[in-house]
């Protein structure tokens, strides 16, 4: 096995140990997949000028988000069904997480119980931290029984996904009709048909099928605020794209907003959360933390984000490729390399966290760091 010196290196090798129809699932974006690689493209668009002369022989990377405190700005993003990827699953995710510092955001849809992953990775008393991605069920009893089951396990902030009334259409899970091995299950759910296992979903993408049936399209701002009345604990919407909808977020009291485009699998020709970000950042002019994901691969990526105002950002593929790679093994020496990859980034560009942080109106949007890469003809 040859040396994982970056993100790709992880990816490779997933590639060759992961069924086709599960890496294809992990990968894709939607349609034709113009956002997925804009997504990543975005943070080509920007510059970092090093400020030189400024004393780098430490820089502290530790900071508090949501009141938790982390060892870097590197947070995991919810990921559905990772028992696909490794036996282990969100067990090994919330275990590396737990080494290396930083929170887990656990997927409604994941094939590890909530109870499994906070003795894992977190609980009531011990120093992980754990958060849950809400989906809204047409039940909405069963939705409220996840954050009850969440609150009661120790997990720390509820991420209410609001960006999938309907699956985005992927072409390969269309093509594969994708649907989860035999062995596994949506493990939080106790019925076949709830938990992704009764295999009746004809010659579709069976996720597209499961959530047709089950997620509830009619969720609306009423549903924040209802969310909001019905748990202590923060309540952050994934998936803003726009200032309006910053505004009316915070308008509806959530404690924090993620500028999400759910990794490009949703809507294609969708903004790169990178382009909208500091859009964002300014609608909300500081009244809720505001982070960011969508092709975070380098630790000078995760720069650029904090440097147009992210408070942290989130990976999601990168910890698939880890698990598939070596379990939570692989998973922590993913989350190090871009912890290492960042502070170096912050090193030589002579920065460090005090001072970035929401940028200021008057710079439009560009801290001292960044400057737009000059070489690209189509600015943001
Ligand atoms: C395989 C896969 C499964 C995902 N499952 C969920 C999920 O269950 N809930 C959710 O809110 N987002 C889900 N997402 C979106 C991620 O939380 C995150 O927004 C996205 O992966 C970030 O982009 P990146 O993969 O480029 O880092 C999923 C993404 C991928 C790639």
């Amino acid at each position: 096995m040859s040396k994982r010196v970056c993100v790709s290196d992880f990816e490779e090798q997933a590639r060759k140990v992961l069924p086709k129809a599960v890496y294809d699932y992990y990968r894709s974006g939607a349609d034709e997949q113009h956002t997925l690689h804009d997504n990543v493209e975005a943070f080509n668009r920007w510059c970092l000028v090093p400020r030189v002369l400024r004393d780098v022989s430490s820089v502290d990377m530790s900071l508090s988000v949501l009141g938790q405190r982390l060892s870097m700005p590197v947070c995991v993003a919810s990921t559905a069904m990772q028992r696909m990827a490794h036996a282990d699953g969100e067990v090994a995710t919330a275990r590396a997480c737990r080494t290396v510092g930083t929170a887990m955001m656990l997927s409604s849809w994941a094939t590890s119980t909530i109870e499994e992953v906070a003795e894992a990775g977190g609980g009531p008393g011990a120093p992980g931290v754990l958060w849950m991605q809400l989906y809204i069920y047409k039940d909405r009893e069963l939705s409220l029984s996840l954050v009850r089951r969440a609150e009661q396990a120790g997990y720390q902030a509820i991420f209410l996904t609001v960006d999938t009334p309907y699956l985005g259409r992927r072409w390969d899970d269309v093509r594969n009709q994708f649907k989860l091995p035999s062995h596994l299950s949506m493990s939080n759910f106790s019925t076949s048909t709830l938990s992704f296992s009764d295999g009746s979903y004809g010659a579709d993408s069976g996720l597209a099928v499961y959530v047709s049936k089950a997620i509830d399209p009619t969720l609306s701002w009423d549903d924040v605020l209802w969310l909001k009345r019905n748990t202590h604990l923060p309540v952050i919407l994934k998936g803003v794209l726009s200032a309006e909808d910053a505004r009316q977020a915070v308008d509806c009291g959530v404690d924090g907003i993620l500028v999400s485009n759910h990794g490009a699998r949703q809507l294609d020709g969708a903004p790169a959360t990178l382009d909208v970000l500091s859009e964002v950042v300014h609608a909300v002019g500081g009244r809720c933390d505001v982070f960011l994901d969508g092709g975070v691969r380098r630790g000078t990526d995760v720069l650029k984000a904090l440097a147009l105002g992210a408070k942290a950002v989130f990976v999601g593929r990168p910890v698939l490729w880890g698990l598939a790679c070596q379990g939570e093994q692989g998973v922590a020496e993913l989350l190090n390399l871009l912890k290492q990859e960042l502070h170096l980034a912050m090193a030589l560009a002579g920065t460090d966290l005090s001072l970035l942080g929401p940028v200021d109106k008057s710079t439009m949007g560009q801290s001292e760091l960044l400057t737009l890469n000059q070489n690209i003809d189509t600015a943001p």
